[in-house]
């Protein structure tokens, strides 16, 4: 494998913004500063008036296979989001068979391997067939993931939800609450947290109520995490179905807030790729991986929100979340890493997805920062044309 040099280049992360060379070897970064003496198996790249970031890492992706491969399948999908700057994903469980058992999970993680494009982490349900009643063998399943969810489904059995929390903080797993309706199984899920202890994340989070039930939980010592969408914080009051809904104005600038003051720590995308015909017929979700970064980065821009606050969600919280040696640009971590150009605006064009679902409402809009190359583990595997 080739080195890679980046020179010259704007260095962000969660905790620097400086100017310098990054040098990568062997799929991890190697080192930073100015470097002069190369040898012939370096590849340079000029990095001026470009943004070298950790690359994104979401921990909310519906890949829709097996099963659903008409909406999106494993390579359509992690070639989507290698355009969006992403080069690791948390696929959701709710694939035909449900990821609930190990045949599927090892269907997932052994084409993954053979596509060797992604670093992807499945989620596997919590209940069995995501029917809210019976907790799957979580113990067979620990062997192949972490992370435990019946997202698109809430847990409405207080009894279960206590159980998986309980099990998440003797087994050390973690359980992604999707929550509808959602302030009431949110307030219900922290009061269960407070109660019994465990690993709990809760997805996209859309309502000011829900911001600051999470503010009260987070100041009075709690520990959890939370999720929003770049599509929550980047318009309100539209009509397009996707779960939770589009909010208010108010909703929308208590989110942001959030994020100012540090009471949310992701952005997912929760991607939730549809056939036209699908969502004709009312499925609810927004296919955006390949616009997320330019979603967010405009909204951030607009809010006085830092780059390095952008980092901090979309790669170095979700990383240590994950226990992943990444999410910063440091000597020894991976070299998962993606140069934007901040200064390019451009039109989300949804015939242009690589994505199979184009069911995204901000068709035409006008957005700014651009992905101009994703390198994962040294690797690069997309480059914008
Ligand atoms: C999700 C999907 O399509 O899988 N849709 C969405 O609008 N977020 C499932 C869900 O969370 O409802
Ligand atoms: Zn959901």
């Amino acid at each position: 494998m080739k080195n890679i040099l980046i020179k010259n280049v704007n260095i962000v992360d969660a905790k620097k913004n400086i100017c310098g060379d990054v040098l990568i070897k062997d799929g991890k970064i190697y080192s930073i500063k100015n470097i002069e003496n190369i040898d012939e198996n370096t590849k340079i790249i000029d990095g001026k008036g470009f943004t070298l970031l950790p690359s994104f890492i979401d921990m909310h992706t519906h890949l829709r296979d097996p099963g659903y491969t008409q909406k999106e399948d494993l390579e359509t999908g992690q070639k989507a989001a290698l355009k969006g700057g992403y080069t690791t994903l948390c696929a959701m469980a709710n694939t035909d068979p449900v990821c609930d058992n190990k045949e599927t999970i090892e269907y997932v993680l052994n084409k993954a391997k053979e596509l060797d494009l992604c670093n992807i982490i499945q989620i596997c349900a919590v209940t069995k067939n995501l029917e809210g009643k019976e907790i799957v063998n979580i113990d067979e399943m620990l062997s192949y993931t972490k992370l435990f969810s019946d997202d698109g489904k809430t847990i409405f059995d207080e009894d279960i939800m206590k159980k998986a929390l309980a099990f998440s903080k003797d087994l050390d797993f973690k359980v992604l609450t999707h929550c509808q309706p959602e302030f009431k199984i949110v307030d219900r899920d922290l009061s269960l947290l407070e109660e019994v202890g465990g690993n709990l994340h809760i997805c996209h989070i859309s309502l000011k109520k829900t911001v600051e039930r999470i503010k009260e939980a987070k100041n009075k010592g709690l520990k959890f995490t939370c999720e929003v969408t770049p599509h929550h914080i980047f318009k309100s009051d539209i009509e397009y179905k996707v779960n939770p809904s589009f909010r208010k104005k108010e909703d929308v600038s208590a989110l942001i807030e959030g994020i100012k003051e540090g009471y949310i720590d992701v952005i997912g995308t929760d991607h939730a790729p549809h056939t036209k015909e699908d969502k004709e017929n009312g499925s609810p979700g927004i296919s955006l991986i390949e616009a997320a970064f330019s979603m967010v980065y405009k909204v951030f821009e607009e809010n006085n929100i830092s780059l390095n606050k952008l980092s901090q969600l979309m790669s170095y919280n979700p990383a240590q979340i994950l226990n992943l040696n990444e999410g910063l640009i440091q000597e020894g971590y991976e070299a998962n890493l993606v140069l934007v150009d901040l200064q390019e605006e451009y039109k989300i064009e949804t015939k242009k997805f690589i994505s199979k679902g184009k069911n995204n409402p901000f068709d035409e809009e006008l957005v700014k920062g651009k992905v101009k190359l994703t390198i994962k583990n040294g690797k690069i595997l997309h480059k914008d044309q």
